[in-house]
């Protein structure tokens, strides 16, 4: 795993936008996996900047979001579609048909799961995929206990997630119980992974994803068997990281993964 570790969350949304700018030059036509969250905003920021003020285009590039809430209508305003179109697909030129979210009204849940993993096969795969990381070391909605080797499924969200996500719907009540999430063996079939995390809270479920054993506890851990992920920290989040020097010493020696 290469491990980056910025000053602050400002430098972790630059660095992680910069990095999919220069993806998206390499290769117009890149498919992208990206997340929802707090933690993506301030590189989706950067990248609305990167397309309006250096002409960096969107216009093949394809998409495919890692979850959705079961219940929520696409045009809900806290559903991960209008998160989407929000945060990023509105301010840039990407066409709406080239954007996947899962179908939160799906009613045929497990079809549509198997049509939205399908879809990731058709496009050739996901190239770069954009991770956020739960307090309870969760990838997309991947909660503790979930097969490393899952798909795109319905999944019940933990307690912990409820409670960390109730910030946007105002009332714990009102955060959807289950979600439609990529599996943590579609994730590992990305070419690249590429996993943000900032702030305090964050901290533990780093460390356990980078220093602990590889367990299904901490989805996040399975990234430890993916050939090209980058975790991109702030010095919150990289606090209790034994191996932080290390890390360091390697990124500046330019060592990859
Ligand atoms: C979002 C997702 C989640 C979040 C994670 C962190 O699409 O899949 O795994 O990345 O819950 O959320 P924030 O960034 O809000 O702390």
């Amino acid at each position: 795993m290469r491990v980056v570790i910025l000053e602050d969350a400002q430098q972790v949304g630059s660095w992680a936008a910069e990095y999919i700018g220069r993806l998206v030059r390499q290769k117009p036509t890149v498919v992208l996996g990206l997340a929802t969250g707090g933690t993506p905003v301030l590189c989706y920021q950067r990248i609305i900047a990167m397309h309006q003020e250096e002409g960096l285009s969107f216009s093949r590039v394809r998409t495919f979001n890692l979850d959705e809430y079961v219940g929520l209508p696409a045009d809900d305003p806290n559903s991960y579609r209008s998160f989407m179109r929000q945060q990023l697909f509105d301010h840039i030129d990407i066409p709406a048909s080239s954007t996947h979210v899962p179908d939160g009204m799906a009613t045929d849940v497990t079809e549509h799961c198997r049509h939205y993993e399908q879809q990731i096969q058709d496009v050739g795969g996901i190239d770069l995929q954009l991770l956020g990381i739960g307090s309870d070391g969760h990838i997309a909605f991947n909660e503790p206990g979930s097969s490393l080797a899952s798909r795109t499924r319905l999944k019940a969200l933990a307690a912990r997630t409820l409670q960390d996500n109730a910030r946007f719907f105002g009332t714990l009540e009102r955060v959807p119980r289950l979600a439609i999430t990529m599996g943590v063996g579609t994730i590992l079939e990305a070419r690249q992974c590429l996993l943000l995390a900032t702030g305090e809270n964050k901290a533990t479920a780093i460390r356990d994803a980078i220093e602990g054993p590889l367990t299904s506890q901490i989805t996040a851990s399975a990234l430890q068997l993916h050939p090209q992920a980058t975790l991109v920290l702030d010095e919150a989040a990289a606090a209790k990281l034994e191996q932080a020097d290390y890390y360091r010493k390697a990124e500046a020696l330019q060592v990859g993964c």
